[in-house]
């Protein structure tokens, strides 16, 4: 299949949701950090996927050779069943962050058990005053309504109101804010600890500590959204472990299977104990297919010591684009957290430097019009990430010649 092809039958086909911000290219196969599409054109893959997914490298072959052997053994019973692929990936998970785990499909609906989570956990507390939850502004938690309404950012809401009530934005960063924000009405504080869709702001450390303090004073769950940070991507297995600060929640997607959609939740007691038999459920949550993916990459994760390669190749890359930064007046500032990279351009270029490296073999992504947002898997090697630089001071320079 060509690009016009693809083009036609998603016309005719598909809902509008994607069209604007769909390469031009049909991507057939991936090995690596390496991309191929239908015409043959290799791309070093620095998005994951595209939104930070694979983590482990396209078609990781021992997350392969797992999904191989468990689909020729059982692909889909439900929660009726045990299976053994599910209670593994839950023991593995547990021993990374305490507590229990529930599994979904993606990151949206990790959210919306985590909400449930807290609302139950503040009824069981003290009735249903106690269900506000406190998020950030500028914060991304998914499309499905709870996620939505917990989501900070006013222009995906536009169109879809009413949302559900109950939840109270604060500035990203503003201890104060905080401070006037949790009262006794609060069932849990949702925060990610790196702000991910809005383009790589840390939180302070102060902001996190707050927020424990704020939780602990009332009876509130500190939970973080680690579905983009989680699982190394950040230079350590979960981006809280930057911080000296524990939650009680956890909710994970993206890099869990190594490309197999899988969502969780992991809540440490005495949050966990919150849910009941009844309170939610997943058709296809923690299905012996996913989970034995999940179950792979976690164990690939550890065994090629990805979490430590992503801080190493982070801190490899961070530099490198502070000597482009010292060579070009259009990058203006650059942050990062291990493979979690932005770059804020001088003028609404990012849309240009976006086509000039991929026309150059090189995949990148883009915030707004001033900023490039670089995810690249945690297997990148050191000759892959100076070719990623190279390519893209060449497309920098491109843009500003224009
Ligand atoms: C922090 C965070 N939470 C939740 C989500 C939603 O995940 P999904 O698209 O798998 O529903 C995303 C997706 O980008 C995210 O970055």
């Amino acid at each position: 299949m060509d690009t016009d092809e693809a083009r036609e039958l998603e016309r005719a086909y598909l809902l509008r949701l994607y069209s604007p911000i769909r390469m031009p290219m049909v991507i057939a196969r991936g090995e690596g950090a390496r991309l191929w599409d239908t015409e043959g054109s290799e791309y070093l893959d620095f998005v994951s996927g595209g939104r930070a997914v694979t983590g482990l490298g396209h078609c990781h072959p021992k997350v392969v050779a797992a999904v191989k052997r468990q689909a020729d053994e059982l692909l889909h019973v439900s929660n009726d069943f045990y299976t053994e692929p599910q209670l593994r990936l839950a023991q593995c998970l547990s021993g990374l962050f305490g507590g229990r785990c529930f599994f979904c499909s993606s990151g949206a609906e990790a959210v919306e058990a985590a909400i449930k989570l807290a609302r139950k956990h503040g009824f069981k507390k003290s009735g249903p005053d106690k269900h506000e939850i406190v998020t950030a502004l500028r914060s991304f938690h998914g499309r499905t309504f709870g996620a939505l309404a917990a989501t900070g950012q006013p222009k995906y809401h536009s169109g879809f109101q009413p949302l559900p009530a109950g939840f109270v934005h604060v500035p990203f960063n503003d201890v104060e804010a905080l401070r006037g924000a949790v009262t006794l009405r609060t069932c849990a504080v949702l925060l990610e600890p790196i702000l991910g869709e809005s383009g790589v702001y840390p939180a302070t450390p102060e902001f996190l500590a707050a927020a424990r303090e704020l939780c602990d004073e009332n009876g509130a769950a500190l939970m973080l959204d680690e579905v983009q940070t989680g699982l190394g991507r950040t230079g350590k297995m979960f981006a809280f472990q930057h911080y000296d600060v524990e939650p009680d929640v956890i909710t994970l997607a993206k890099g869990l299977g190594g490309g197999v959609p899988i969502g969780a939740v992991i809540a440490r007691e005495p949050v966990a104990s919150a849910f009941e038999p009844g309170d939610h459920a997943s058709t296809f949550g923690g299905s012996p297919l996913p989970a034995a993916a999940a179950l792979a990459a976690l164990q690939v994760i550890e065994e090629e010591g990805l979490v430590e390669n992503a801080a190493r190749l982070g801190d490899h890359l961070t530099q490198g684009l502070g000597e482009i930064q010292q060579k070009t007046s259009l990058v203006k500032e650059i942050r990062a957290r291990g493979l979690m990279i932005a770059v804020d351009l001088d003028a609404p270029v990012a849309g240009r430097v976006k086509q000039e490296c991929a026309s150059r073999g090189l995949l990148i992504n883009t915030v707004g019009d001033q900023m490039l947002r670089l995810l690249p898997p945690l297997v990148l090697t050191i000759e892959q990430a100076d070719r990623g630089l190279n390519t893209l001071a060449e497309a920098l320079s491109a843009v500003t010649a224009e």
